[in-house]
């Protein structure tokens, strides 16, 4: 068992926390947010992600899981302080690290032994160094620590599996030992260990980032193209996806990538690049094309009705992707905006955002279920692609709404049957003879 300390009780400190209790160790996980860590003390999770709550319960229970606001309490037995607070975007896409300059500082103040420090937040390249320095130049006498970056890669609503089955751990150092002993923490997850300096570790999580969202953006384009040319990126997608070297993941085309993680990530390594003289031409393109799948959806409605002015749109979904209730960046928010905007009003709903849609879209009507959101609608668009959509009786929706228009933002119905109920069906890069209104 060893005396973990996390810093920060978002997505990725509240995961770490939870699974490295649930390995055996001993975590006490900090936070600033007061509330949050009465909450979390109860054993509730602010977060809705499968599993999360269930397991923070049972590691609490067995007391191996603990929370405080105090740096003092959590680092008092510590051998090892994860750093998973949050890096969000500043005004020019630059990761703001306020957080992460706090988090060095509370560590150089209250640090009373030698402690390993692993850096899990996102951060620009070289930020380890300067971490380094911080605790440095703030400590009261020196007491050796050494710096590791260990990247995460967790996806919202599958994390706790994907911290327990990761595809590989990552993990930056510019002293060997230290990297080693993070290796053995992450021994029983039975997976690859690449160790490398701090500055690789760094730019591996920009990067294989980067590259799933260009290859969103890749297939977005090739819908366009799609469109224009009748083809069906769908089966364009399985087709490509067949060669191995190209492989079936990250090719479905549809609004764009959202979420706390891509849109931020591009836009900082964007930064990055500029900032050092680089020419990131295909980033900016990856973020050009993911605006315009969400300005596409809006095109194809007002064309299709003639306007948006007084029209009323139904919204199935409002979270960035399934199984969570996050709405950072989510394309519902842009484009719910914009359609008010025009003059249209949007009712919606979601299978569990529905909460996070009333403070960020406070206009927008949320109703009960998905059959409501098509009561009287002259269209209906598919923004999240909820498996409970796709068991939705399309023939009594149909029946409901006062006009025929489907936007399926992700593809999730058969455009050929959807023609037959009588909708006049537009998908994401389906050419015409896939739909009869794109
Ligand atoms: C992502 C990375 O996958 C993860 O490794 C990293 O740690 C954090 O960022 P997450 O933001 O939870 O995780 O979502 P993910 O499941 O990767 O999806 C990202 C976005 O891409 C979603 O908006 C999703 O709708 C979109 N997407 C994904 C597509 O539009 N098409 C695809 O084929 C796949």
């Amino acid at each position: 068992m060893k005396q973990i300390c996390v810093l920060g009780a978002g997505y990725v400190g509240l995961v770490t926390s939870a699974c490295f209790a649930d390995l055996g160790n001993n975590i006490t996980c900090i936070d600033i947010d007061e509330n949050k860590i009465e909450t979390l003390n109860r054993g509730e999770s602010p977060i809705f992600e499968p599993g999360l709550s269930e397991m923070m319960q049972r590691n609490i229970r067995a007391g191996r899981l603990h929370f405080t606001t105090s740096y003092a309490e959590g680092l008092k037995d510590a051998e090892f302080v994860f750093v998973a607070v949050g890096t969000p975007s500043g005004a020019d896409g630059e990761a703001e690290l306020k957080y992460v300059r706090m988090a060095a500082e509370g560590i150089a103040k209250a640090m009373q032994h030698p402690l390993i420090i692993i850096n899990k937040s996102t951060v620009p390249v070289g930020t380890g160094d300067w971490v380094a320095d911080i605790i440095t130049k703030r400590q009261d006498h020196p007491i050796p620590f050494w710096v590791v970056s260990n990247p995460e890669f967790l996806r919202e609503g599958s994390a706790i599996y994907d911290f327990m089955n990761p595809d590989r751990v990552v993990l930056g150092s510019l002293h060997p030992e230290a990297a080693e002993k993070v290796a053995s923490l992450h021994r029983p997850l039975r997976t690859t260990i690449q160790i490398t300096d701090l500055r690789t570790a760094e730019m591996i999580k920009y990067a294989s980032n980067a590259f799933l969202a260009t290859r969103i953006s890749f297939i977005n384009e090739i819908a366009t193209i799609c469109e224009e040319l009748g083809a069906d990126v769908k089966e364009v997608a399985i087709g490509m996806g067949h060669d191995k070297r190209i492989g079936p993941h990250f090719l479905d085309a549809g609004l764009g990538f959202g979420g706390s993680c891509f849109p931020k990530d591009v836009r900082a390594l964007e930064h990055m690049a500029l900032i050092h003289g680089a020419h990131p031409q295909l980033l900016r393109a990856v973020l050009d094309i993911n605006k315009h799948q969400r300005r596409q959806a809006i095109v194809k409605l007002r064309a299709m009705l003639n306007g948006l002015r007084d029209r009323k749109i139904g919204m199935l979904g409002l979270a960035f992707k399934p199984n969570t209730d996050d709405m950072r960046e989510a394309p519902s928010v842009d484009i719910a905006r914009q359609l008010m905007r025009e003059g249209a009003l949007v009712q919606a709903y979601d299978p569990v955002a529905m909460a996070e849609a009333a403070r960020e879209l406070p206009d927008v009507r949320l109703v009960e279920n998905a059959y409501e959101v098509a009561e009287g609608v002259d269209a209906l668009m598919v923004i999240t692609e909820w498996n409970e959509f796709r068991q939705l009786s399309m023939k009594r929706i149909k029946e409901s709404m006062a006009g025929d228009v489907l936007i399926d933002g992700r593809n999730i119905y058969d455009p050929d049957r959807m023609a037959r109920l009588g909708f006049r069906y537009a998908g994401v890069g389906r050419g015409p003879q896939h739909s009869n209104g794109g």
